[in-house]
């Protein structure tokens, strides 16, 4: 079926006549507008074309406004629903909200506000839409493409890394723990001619000295104590195919000679022979850091330097690319969604705000945690700030300015400067209340009332 440009809105209501103005209302708004007399018809349009928001009244003979909600949000989750409610029904629209209405206007209502409530869910609907899109986009350009992003830096460096694929050089990776070093030497390798053959990993940091060596280049038999079967080691392993030397900075200086003398003269000598073997072995270096100072300090040989580095890729943090933080989270919430077998529609623009404002010393790999907890703690259909961890919101302070979303209260508002002004002042709330302009009796009153606020809601939670 076509499905129509314009956002799309299926009004439901009993009574023509409260159908026909809203209809009318709707309509100037620029939406594309359905109407339904019952909660079996709306379900059924909802079943066969796609709803951005339902408006619909609570009661109803045929289906009551509760029941549609949750037969749409199982066929639809991300369509938003908002209820009609008249007085002396308030009780159920509550309860509405906590099964994952958008929102609940009491009758009878002002025009402009039911237009204001249905306008903020669509563009909740325009932001999970613009999401979708990207991602077929992404679906579509990048074949067998594993690599998550659509900032410049990544599309220029999928770009470079594609290019690269293709050749046989050596490529040093470098970038911050969990920057996507592992992920990108996979992606190379997945592009490249050898990846018929599967990845072989090694990390160098893993090991002391002499089972590295084991491990690497294998051994003969009786090459030591315990040595009873011969070893192909690693090099032979991946032969035709890529290894992956991860931390290489940290891999043994007397080590260093003899993996360069596999890369010089496609070479491995076996511990415990003197028989040289031929491999064809591609290798793919990461490091958390420029190995140049490891080479000054003499802990790095240059000659092998040069080797490794013929290509250098380096990987930017998290923060110089905070564009890609909605797609990523996008991506990581389908995830982990699938995997703990949660219907979560996504992300509030708010906890995106949030998101979008940490520093993300962990970079993605810290992001994907964020986002693995928040399915799991999660209890609505979307994302909620209350479900990322406190970390995130402490943040604030370090650049001296502070995210609010839009919509959230004057008092909350004051709270929160207050709280994040006495962070920065180190507690003196004399200064906190020189630095905001106001009297040190407002800063206690602020503190009291949030004091109250916080004891009422320990009493809820039981505590
Ligand atoms: N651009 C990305 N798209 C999708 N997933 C990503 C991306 N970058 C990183 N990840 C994921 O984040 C996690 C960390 O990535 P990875 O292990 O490749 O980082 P790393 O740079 O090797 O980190 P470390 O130095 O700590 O070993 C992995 O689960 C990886 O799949
Ligand atoms: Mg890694």
């Amino acid at each position: 079926m076509k499905e129509h440009l314009s956002p799309t809105l299926l009004i439901v209501d009993d009574e023509e006549s409260n159908l026909e103005s809203l209809e009318r209302v709707f309509a100037k708004e620029g939406y594309h507008v359905l109407l339904a007399g019952g909660g079996k018809d709306a379900l059924e349009m909802a079943r066969k074309r796609r709803i951005d928001v339902v408006l619909t009244d609570l009661m109803m003979p045929d289906m009551d406004g509760l029941d549609l909600l949750r037969s749409v949000k199982t066929v639809s989750p991300e369509t938003e629903v908002i209820l009609m409610t008249a007085y002396g029904t308030v009780q159920r629209a509550v309860e509405a909200m906590k099964e994952g209405a958008y929102d609940f206007v009491t009758k009878p209502f002002k025009k402009i506000q039911i237009i204001k409530g249905v306008r903020r869910a669509m563009e909740k609907q325009v932001l999970l839409l613009e999401n979708r899109n990207l991602r077929s986009l992404l679906e579509t350009t990048g074949d067998k493409r594993i690599i998550i992003g659509n900032s410049f830096v990544i599309r220029s460096l999928l770009d470079m890394l594609k290019q690269v694929a293709s050749s046989e050089a050596n490529v040093l990776l470098i970038g911050e723990s969990g920057t996507g070093k592992e992920l990108f030497a996979r992606q190379l390798h997945q592009w490249s001619q050898r990846a018929d053959r599967a990845l072989v990993p090694f990390n160098c940091a893993a090991l002391p000295r002499d089972l590295a060596e084991a491990e690497l280049f294998g051994h003969e038999r009786g090459a030591f104590t315990g040595a009873h079967k011969e070893r192909p080691g690693l090099f032979r392993e991946a032969a035709l195919s890529t290894l992956f030397l991860d931390e290489v900075a940290e891999i043994d200086i007397s080590l260093q000679g003899k993996l360069l003398r596999v890369l010089q003269e496609g070479e491995v000598r076996p511990v415990g022979g003197s028989r040289a073997i031929n491999v064809d072995v591609r290798v793919v270096a990461a490091s958390k850091a420029d190995l140049e100072t490891a080479v000054e300090e003499g802990r790095f040989r240059d000659d092998l330097y040069y080797r490794l580095n013929v290509i250098t890729i380096r990987i930017p943090p998290l923060r110089d690319r905070k564009e890609d933080i909605p797609l990523l989270a996008d991506f990581f919430l389908r995830k982990y969604a699938k995997k703990n077998n949660r219907q979560i529609a996504g992300i509030s623009r708010r906890t995106l705000t949030v998101l979008g404002s940490y520093h993300w010393p962990g970079n993605v790999r810290e992001l994907e945690n964020v986002i693995e907890r928040a399915v799991v703690l999660s209890k609505g259909p979307m994302i909620e700030e209350e479900d990322l961890p406190p970390v995130l919101f402490d943040e604030v302070v370090e650049s001296g300015s502070l995210t609010l979303p839009m919509g959230i209260s004057m008092a909350e508002i004051e709270k929160r400067v207050l709280g994040e002004t006495l962070k920065m002042t180190k507690n003196n709330k004399k200064m906190a209340a020189h630095l905001l302009g106001i009297s040190l009796r407002t800063v206690y009153r602020i503190l009291e009332r949030q004091q109250a606020e916080d004891e009422a809601l320990d009493k809820e939670n039981g505590a």
